[in-house]
């Protein structure tokens, strides 16, 4: 077909990754690149972490976004009850061998009713069922009564005293919510279709699987194993760096400084450890372990800022979580899954915020495939 006119295209400007692209008004938390700050329903993470529990947070994101925000030990005992009455429903679901995969097509089981803490409450049971499933074992059955993150534990298998709780809680605090990031995006962009709260998470938990998002901490326990030594961090990081390698943990797309996350969970291991070694529990792993880590954070910074003088390539959260999770007796293979399990609820709580006030999401691109001759 011949063209008598020139093809017309948006000749606006690019914003490759939506960079500084503000597409949502939220309630729910605020990330401050320049300062190193996020605050969560009005609050602090470090006021959070470590004195709020996982539920305290959930009712305060929720009754934020108008989802059912009262008695949520309650809601989410009987959620994680109602989630592993479906087990046997799920077939294969838990077969499959990458834990977010088995989340992901165990999620979209649920149906389109499912409310905030159905998703939550089936996310910690879902994750702990792959794990035993995986192992050759039945799954445990939760336990209602128990805060969420403890139960979680427990149906882990993993010793869930109060101090491994306590631990876990702080994680599942410090990683509810973050602002615009690409998974929450993702399931806001699902909701802003009208579409329904399952997919929008199914959608997200796709999002959060990629290595530049919430696949990172696996791979820094490997980088960590791979060093071993201190002593050595430097050598190995400029090799992977000269290899075209990112150093995993290491520089985010918000913040210029040290992610907040990243202190909270490093107090958090550091509290953890001391109070193994109070408790006289064997705890050189623990210390070792994150006696390593710090000496490998500052290495990595210090290439990292060599390489890069204008950008400053700092820990992210995924850093610290790798040593927290590992020191709690989680899996590698778990890690990205009970992510989330805590981000779950920043996903429940958008999505209810999108529906109530968002447009559809629909951006544009600039054509630059060839034109009909
Ligand atoms: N290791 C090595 N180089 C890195 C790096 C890292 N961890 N993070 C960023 N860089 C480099 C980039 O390659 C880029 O270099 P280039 O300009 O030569 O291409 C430069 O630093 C600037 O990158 P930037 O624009 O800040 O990164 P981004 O916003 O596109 O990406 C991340 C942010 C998080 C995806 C990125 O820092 C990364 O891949 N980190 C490792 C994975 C990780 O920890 N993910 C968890 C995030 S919470």
């Amino acid at each position: 077909m011949e063209t008598t006119q020139s093809p017309r295209v948006l000749d606006a400007p690019i914003a490759h990754g939506l960079e500084g692209i503000v597409v949502a008004q939220t309630k729910l938390s605020h990330v401050d690149g320049e300062q190193g700050r996020l605050v969560i329903a009005g609050h602090d993470v470090e006021q959070l972490a470590g004195s709020r529990t996982f539920e305290d947070v959930c009712a305060l994101l929720w009754s934020l976004s108008g989802d059912p925000a009262e008695h949520v030990v309650e809601l989410l005992g009987a959620a994680r009850m109602k989630a592993f009455a479906i087990l046997p429903l799920l077939g294969d679901a838990l077969r499959q061998p990458v834990a977010m995969d088995a989340l992901r097509t165990a999620l979209s089981h649920l149906p389109e009713s499912a409310s905030a803490a159905q998703l939550v409450g089936a996310a910690a049971v879902f994750t702990a069922a792959w794990q035993r499933t995986q192992a050759g074992k039945a799954p445990l059955a939760p336990n209602a009564a128990l805060p969420h993150g403890r139960d979680l534990l427990a149906m882990l298998g993993l010793d869930a005293s109060p101090m491994h709780a306590a631990g876990l809680d702080a994680y599942l605090v410090t990683v509810a919510d973050h602002g615009l990031n690409a998974s929450t995006f993702a399931a806001r962009v699902i909701a802003s279709t009208g579409a329904d709260r399952v997919s929008a998470v199914v959608g997200a938990v796709g999002a959060l699987k990629g290595p530049l998002h919430g696949g990172a901490p696996g791979p820094v326990l490997d980088m960590l194993d791979t060093i071993g030594d201190s002593a050595r961090a430097e050598d190995v990081l400029r090799a992977q760096l000269g290899r075209g390698e990112r150093i995993m943990g290491m520089g985010h797309r918000i913040y210029r400084v040290r992610d907040p996350r990243a202190l909270v969970l490093e107090r958090a291991v550091e509290r953890f450890e001391s109070e193994l070694t109070r408790s006289n529990a064997a705890n050189g792993d623990t210390r070792q372990r994150l006696a390593l880590a710090r000496a490998v954070e500052r290495s990595s910074e210090r290439l990292l800022a060599e390489r890069q003088p204008s950008r400053a390539l700092r820990a992210n959260v995924e850093f610290y979580t790798a040593v927290l999770l590992e020191a709690l007796g989680l899996s590698r293979e778990l890690f990205s899954a009970v992510f989330a399990c805590s981000r779950m609820l920043g996903w429940t709580a958008h999505y209810s915020e999108q529906r109530a006030t968002g447009r559809l999401i629909r951006p544009a691109s600039t054509y630059v495939g060839k034109w009909p001759t």
